[in-house]
């Protein structure tokens, strides 16, 4: 049958990894998981126990489009205890994670053939998901003086109709400040773009408390999810925050593409908002394995790395021991059963010379995880 050329998107690399090291692990290897970016623990213990109460008592049938109205009213009031930003919950938009949201924002935003900035490294599937919408991304290459971030000079006679950033970042781990958004912000203003915001990571932050674009300006989209900090991958539920005149338009959109998000994960992700202390648990665990990477992986010869602001990846630039991250990574499975994520996925130029290592699982693993690279650097005489 006949296919579409914008289907014709690049496989997510971390995918393949984590599929070769299912392959490991089922011919018998033991495998140590620093690839995949998500947490190790469950959803919170009360979004579980939440959980099963509705459903031994809702028929949990689809909800309005928007979301169940009491997780867009603590949606909203996460925003007043996270950055001091007074919300009206009509402006949530719960979504099928953010990865729904990505989907929502650009159609609602963007028309076939317009230009949308995004910063290079970065997570792979906005450029994925912009081609499948018919839309253009322009790759941005970031600077490493410029902490892996985009900068407002970068900005210039690329004539964007959007730009989406993301603080703290997948791969790098950096953050924007609030003047370096600020003025991202204003130039994509200035410049007639519509300004999106992944926030995905924030929670996650170690030195200091990443700033939402919403304590900026009402007039941006900003987008985050469940997955993340409240450590619920795979339950599929995400937000949106957009302009109060926009709403109606996504409102519309979500109802003839979602129908609704799950209504069993809205169920769970409500009660995981007041699970606190057991994220601060998990917190604990990522602040430590932060730690532990930080001082293992320079002795085990990966020494071109930056402290990561928040989100729980090293990247790392190995570009004077490999110019192939792909088959490095591959070595690396294959001899020391550690699975890591090729920098191609992240940047396509030049993640040939880079690695992401993510943190996101037990402490033991991190430990084990380390002794086993610096073993086979030594093994492979590459320190
Ligand atoms: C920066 C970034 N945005 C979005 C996503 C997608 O997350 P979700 O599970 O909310 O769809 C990820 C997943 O790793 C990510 O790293």
């Amino acid at each position: 049958m006949r296919n579409s050329t914008r289907g014709e998107v690049d496989p997510f690399i971390v995918m393949d990894v984590m599929e070769a090291a299912r392959a490991a692990e089922e011919a018998g290897r033991h495998v140590i998981h620093m690839e995949v970016g998500q947490p190790g623990t469950p959803a919170p213990a009360a979004a579980r126990d939440a959980l099963a109460r509705a459903m031994a008592d809702q028929p949990l049938g689809y909800t309005v489009a928007l979301g169940l109205p009491a997780l867009r009213a603590r949606i909203a009031q996460l925003y007043g205890e996270w950055y001091g930003v007074d919300l009206d919950p009509a402006r949530v938009v719960v979504t099928p994670g953010s990865s729904g949201g990505f989907i929502l924002a650009f159609t609602t935003l963007f028309d076939a053939g317009d230009r949308v900035g995004i910063g290079a490294p970065g997570y792979p599937s906005y450029r994925q998901i912009l081609r499948a919408l018919d839309l253009e991304p322009v790759m941005i290459d970031t600077a490493p003086e410029n902490r892996l971030q985009p900068v407002p000079s970068d900005l210039a006679g690329l004539d964007l109709q959007g730009l989406m950033v993301a603080s703290p970042a997948n791969p790098s781990g950096t953050m924007l400040d609030r003047p370096a958004l600020a003025a991202l912000m204003e130039t994509a203003q200035a410049q007639g773009a519509g300004f999106i915001s992944d926030e995905i990571y924030h929670g996650i932050e170690y030195e200091q408390k990443a700033v939402s674009a919403l304590e900026i300006s009402d007039e941006v989209y900003v987008i985050n999810s469940f997955s993340k900090y409240f450590s619920m991958t795979g339950w599929r539920v995400g937000w949106m925050v957009v302009p109060e005149d926009h709403v109606r338009r996504v409102e519309r959109l979500a109802q003839n593409l979602f129908i609704c998000p799950s209504h069993a994960s809205q169920v769970a992700a409500l009660a995981a908002m007041d699970a606190g202390d057991e994220l601060e648990q998990n917190m604990a665990v990522y602040r430590r394995n932060r730690q532990l990477m930080l001082d293992g992986l320079p002795k085990a010869g990966f020494d071109r790395i930056a402290p990561p602001d928040g989100a729980f990846y090293v990247y790392a630039d190995v570009s004077h021991l490999t110019d192939d991250s792909r088959a490095f990574a591959a070595e690396i499975l294959d001899k020391a059963g550690v699975a890591v994520t090729p920098g191609l996925d992240f940047d396509t130029a030049r993640g040939a010379g880079t690695l992401r290592f993510s943190y996101a699982r037990s402490t033991e693993d991190i430990e084990e995880g380390l002794a086993r690279l610096a073993r086979f650097m030594a093994e492979t005489g590459r320190m």
